[in-house]
């Protein structure tokens, strides 16, 4: 569509797809059972918000759901397309979601909130869900706290494989509340073995955990619960500061 802003991670779509999305599901699987999965029925209707590549949606569908997936990266959205060719996958902001229809639950997974980049526009996407969810609905997300930014990443950490090399590394200024995320990904695509190189920075937003409760109390949620992803079941790593919320609306 003509005129839309480029999302930080379409130029590292096929990075993320290839090096970070498959680590999030295994690890985070305990946590959306319990909160999410063992919750709703086979055939509920789910949004998947800020979907990227789809794994995740994939993990639904493979569950029974009737999904539809979000994110405002078109990049990602082309190749969860290409991956699960009968989602009805979209190409929108989080903060200004234009969905017909209504579904029983939102899930946003692997700290996509954080990318949310003021306290005003995180409101705005917890009413989006509001409103596109049903009475007596479930919205389930995690995001980072701010320990989970004390973590000292200013290290490249590099992935090589035999067709390209991945490398990442992030910063956190505890001042703004901002982290950045910078990736590098060299890859030989094609069969002249030519070396291409995408480079993006990712930019999150910490907020305090008393935030994110009172923005979801404003947008109408009720019997909000904020479990620590380490009490949710994740053992790994990934657990590390990141904190799971399950949000109702009430019947
Ligand atoms: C860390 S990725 C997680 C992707 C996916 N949920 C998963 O678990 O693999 C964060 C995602 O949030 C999306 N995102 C960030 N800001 C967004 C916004 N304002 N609206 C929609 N999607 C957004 C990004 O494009 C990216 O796909």
């Amino acid at each position: 569509m003509a005129g839309r802003t480029r999302s930080s991670y379409d130029s590292v779509a096929g990075m993320y797809h290839a090096l970070w999305a498959d680590w999030y599901l295994p690890a985070a699987l305990p946590a959306l059972d319990r909160l999410l999965f063992a919750k709703l029925p086979t055939g509920s209707r789910v949004l998947d918000l800020c979907c990227g590549s789809g794994h995740v949606t994939k993990e639904l569908v493979a569950r029974g759901y009737c999904v539809t997936g979000v994110d405002n990266s078109a990049e990602l959205i082309a190749l969860a397309r290409r991956e699960l060719p009968k989602v009805d996958f979209r190409i929108q902001d989080v903060t200004e979601l234009c969905l017909e229809s209504r579904y029983d639950a939102v899930l946003s997974t692997f700290d996509s909130l954080n990318h949310i980049l003021s306290l005003d526009a995180l409101r705005k996407a917890f009413a989006c869900v509001h409103r596109v969810i049903e009475r007596g609905g479930r919205f389930v997300f995690d995001m980072n706290l701010e320990e989970a930014y004390s973590m000292d990443l200013r290290e490249w950490a590099v992935d090589v494989q035999e067709r390209s090399v991945g490398m990442v590394r992030g910063k956190y200024d505890a001042a703004s509340k901002r982290a950045l995320t910078e990736l590098i990904w060299f890859v030989k695509p094609g069969a002249d073995n030519l070396w291409q190189q995408h480079r993006s920075v990712v930019e999150q937003r910490c907020y305090p955990l008393e935030d994110i409760l009172i923005a979801l109390n404003e947008a109408g949620f009720r019997e909000i619960e904020a479990i620590a992803a380490r009490d949710a079941g994740i053992k790994s790593d990934l657990g590390f500061g990141r904190m799971f919320f399950v949000a109702r609306l009430q019947e």
